[in-house]
């Protein structure tokens, strides 16, 4: 009887194991935007009424963000995929540290805690794989809407002084387009007094999306999706009920799954303005794209090298810079990558050359020569859309790899490999 010694990694964290090689068909289903839905959860902290969220995408960061809210007296319910939000019995203005800081999404509640109850405090989000992820535009654009704050032991305290305890609307410059700090000003300045301008807005089609949800709650908002947002404050918001957008990095994903297997593919829904940049640089690598209702069908054979540069939205998104590369690693020629948005988003550099990816780095910038077959191995995903694009240079390598970090993937894709299986993947999920 042999004795198999597993490895403690082998006994300790799930995998998925992806013979590599075969070809796609069919046709991949989009779900509800992971960056939206977050974020348009914490506006049901802004009234007493229900407010009914539908396409909303099943993920672990989802129900980390229903504990949260929960754990602040909102009612939280789930069926398939909608979610109704009770924000009458909120009690709380503090969310606890440990369900805070594993989703830096969280700390945007402080906006609508401040507008709703005039106080809060909330820890600050830890810094992740990728970086720092500092939140100075969000306190800043706080205190100009009349918020005293102070941080100190971890913690972000905000209180609005004055009998009644409303933010007062301003005027305010975003130093960098942060979406996040965009979001929570815009909350926060919905039932502020009087007008806010938020300057040097961030452009995504998230924050979009969150301004269609605000209208619906009856905020006055304009400009959304340019650099200027303006709000007039009113005096209370009612009961939505609302649908979240198609998630653009999973359909970016997606799309990258059928060029790196050289499939031909249907992906949907996809909204084609939330991917530009994207699809731009899909058909310059020599993918065929055509548009089909709400459904994008991909064909690819021969890839070519490209350069890109991540950059704020309309630009190329970084949230989709990992799965390309693992793209370009068996274009024919050399690409250059540079990210120019998270000081420390290239750790899938070195999982890729373990197989075989001819890559250099120098700084912020990967240099990549294009090889014209991966080879399966063991590899790590470093966050969430590192660990995609692992997967996706499984589907494509000679043999078998493993992918472990399913605790970043699942934050970020629903049932991938059950989706990638449904098209002909061969991917298992090992405990
Ligand atoms: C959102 O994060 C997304 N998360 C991220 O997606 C996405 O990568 C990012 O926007 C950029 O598109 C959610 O929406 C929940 P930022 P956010 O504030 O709001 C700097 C994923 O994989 N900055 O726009 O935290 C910051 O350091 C995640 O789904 C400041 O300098 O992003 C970063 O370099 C990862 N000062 C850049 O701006 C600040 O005060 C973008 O940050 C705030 C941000």
């Amino acid at each position: 009887m042999t004795l198999t010694v597993l490895q403690p990694a082998q006994v300790l964290s799930p995998q998925l194991e992806i013979a590599g090689g075969r070809r796609l068909a069919g046709e991949l289903r989009v779900s509800g935007a992971k960056n939206s839905a977050l974020v348009l959860m914490t506006a049901s902290l802004l009234t007493a009424d229900a407010l009914r969220l539908r396409n909303v995408p099943p993920l672990t960061d989802i129900l980390g963000m229903g504990d949260i809210l929960g754990s602040l007296g909102v009612g939280v319910q789930r069926s398939a995929d909608s979610l109704v939000l009770d924000g009458s019995g909120l009690n709380q203005s503090s969310p606890p540290y440990e369900l805070v800081n594993s989703l830096r999404a969280s700390f945007f509640c402080i906006g609508p805690l401040l507008a709703r109850l005039g106080i809060a405090q909330v820890p600050l989000p830890g810094g992740c794989q990728i970086g720092t992820r500092p939140v100075v535009e969000h306190v800043k654009g706080l205190k100009t809407l009349g918020a005293q704050v102070t941080i100190d032991h971890g913690v972000v305290s905000a209180v609005v002084p004055g009998r009644r305890r409303r933010l007062t609307g301003g005027r305010i410059h975003l130093d960098c387009p942060s979406v996040g700090a965009t979001e929570t000003l815009m909350m926060a300045a919905a039932l502020a007094e009087g007008e806010t301008v938020i300057d040097n807005a961030a452009l995504e089609p998230e924050v979009i999306d969150l301004a269609g949800l605000l209208s619906a709650m009856g905020a006055r908002i304009r400009g959304a999706g340019t650099t200027t947002i303006t709000i007039e404050g009113v005096e209370r918001l009612h009961g939505a009920d609302y649908a979240v957008i198609p998630d653009r990095i999973e359909a970016g994903t997606f799309l990258l799954a059928a060029a790196i297997t050289r499939s031909r593919l249907r992906v949907g829904p996809v909204i084609p303005e939330h991917l530009g940049a994207v699809l731009t640089k899909l058909e310059d690598v020599g993918c065929k794209l055509t548009m089909d209702g709400s459904t994008l069908e991909i064909s690819a054979d021969e890839i070519r090298a490209v350069d890109l540069r991540t950059q704020p939205f309309p630009g190329f998104p970084t949230d989709l810079q990992a799965p390309f590369m693992s793209l370009l690693a068996t274009a024919q020629g050399t690409s250059i990558i540079t990210e120019n948005i998270f000081e420390n988003r290239l750790q899938h550099v070195a999982e890729l050359q373990r197989m075989g990816a001819a890559i250099r780095l120098q700084g912020n910038t990967a240099f990549i020569e294009g090889v014209p077959r991966l080879s399966g191995a063991p590899v790590q995903g470093s966050d969430l859309r590192a660990s995609a694009a692992m997967v996706l240079a499984g589907l494509a390598a000679d043999g078998v790899t493993t992918v472990q970090g399913l605790e970043y993937l699942d934050r970020g894709y629903a049932d991938l490999e059950g989706k990638l299986n449904g098209v002909g993947a061969s991917i298992r999920r090992l405990p």
